[in-house]
């Protein structure tokens, strides 16, 4: 399938693997890229820029093809050393960086001038029109299911993705809710030039992460998220367990006065202790509603393949019969 990502970014397939805090390794994101997708390390989850250099090496050597790295701006106790894992992304020729969080302008232009592009992952239209008015090649539009954070606006992507297309001149990837052939159909009627998953890829057999997290996905149904830290406006949607219903607890008990030091031990340092050890009920996990679509582990090769198969007889037979008829 050629669409205006597949070409801006070199890849064979529409389908992008978002960045994920101590899930976006290079096995995962090598194993993505290699089946014809763009897989993304995520850069921060390195706990330095000489950590991800080598991150970016190993991920090279498990691929030729293209990849790219997550970087998040998202609050933090303390600031990373940004220009320096910069640099190691511009050391490993990384072609394409999946931003995140707040405003990267200030980031951009050393970027592009080496030619990599940028995509900014935005929850609501005027992100997405800001990141077009500030040089980002292309957008990623993460809808309210969306596992991570879905912003403070609630907007789902049926309303989202045809707004965004509505309004933006660049290309954009449909984020948040994407599972298989019908979600990739599905945005592309409504616009997007590809899809982004996050959860999806979770599950799959390259994602070098503790095996119940991949079990605990494949178990959980659509109903089974929450919205946590909605009060500090640094909403995120977990998949519930022990430490999330604590969590929300706290919030109920404290309300507005609820600071991010109330609930440290539910939020800090939990994803190597989910991700790693497969502590299941250690604090919040970011993951979306379309766990409820998920059902099994496959190599990302064949969830690619199958989605790129049936994406092809859900146009040809489905929407192009239904026309003959
Ligand atoms: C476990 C997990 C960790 C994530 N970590 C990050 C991150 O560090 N940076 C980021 O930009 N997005 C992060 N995300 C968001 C994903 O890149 C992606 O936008 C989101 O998962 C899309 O929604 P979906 O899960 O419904 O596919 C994370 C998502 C999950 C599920």
């Amino acid at each position: 399938m050629k669409t205006r990502i597949t070409e801006m970014l070199n890849i064979e397939h529409p389908i992008i693997q978002g960045g994920m805090h101590y899930v976006g390794f290079a096995e995962l994101a090598a194993a993505v890229s290699n089946a014809g997708g763009l897989g993304i390390i995520t850069g921060l989850t390195q706990k330095t820029p000489e950590d991800l250099a080598k991150e970016i090496a190993k991920a090279r050597d498990l691929t030729d093809k293209p990849i790219g790295v997550n970087l998040s701006f998202l609050p933090s106790f303390k600031a990373p050393p940004y220009q320096e894992y910069i640099d190691a992304i511009i050391e490993g020729e990384i072609t394409v960086v999946e931003t995140a969080g707040r405003n990267p302008q200030e980031y951009l232009p050393r970027m592009q001038e080496k030619g990599i592009k940028i995509i900014h992952k935005c929850t609501s239209v005027r992100h997405s029109l800001k990141a077009e008015a500030i040089g980002c090649d292309a957008v990623s539009v993460d809808g309210f299911e969306c596992g991570g954070h879905p912003g403070e606006d609630d907007i789902p992507n049926m309303i989202l993705l045809p707004r965004a297309a509505d309004e933006l001149k660049i290309p954009f990837v449909a984020s948040g809710g994407m599972a298989d052939a019908r979600s990739l159909v599905a945005a592309l009627a409504m616009g997007a030039e590809g899809m982004n998953m996050g959860t999806r890829f979770i599950a799959t057999q390259e994602a070098p992460i503790h095996q119940k997290v991949k079990e605990a996905i494949v178990a959980a149904s659509e109903l089974d998220t929450r919205l946590v830290m909605r009060g500090l406006r640094n909403t995120e949607r977990v998949l519930n367990n022990a430490g999330v219903e604590r969590l929300m607890e706290k919030e109920r008990e404290l309300g507005s006065s609820l600071k991010i030091d109330d609930i440290m031990d539910e939020v800090m340092g939990v994803y190597p202790k989910v991700m790693l050890e497969g502590d299941m009920d250690a604090g919040a996990w970011s993951c979306g509603m379309v766990a409820g679509l998920i059902h099994d582990i496959p190599t990302c090769k064949d969830l690619i393949d199958s989605i790129m198969e049936e994406a092809e007889g859900l146009i040809r037979a489905r929407l192009e019969g239904m026309l003959a008829a």
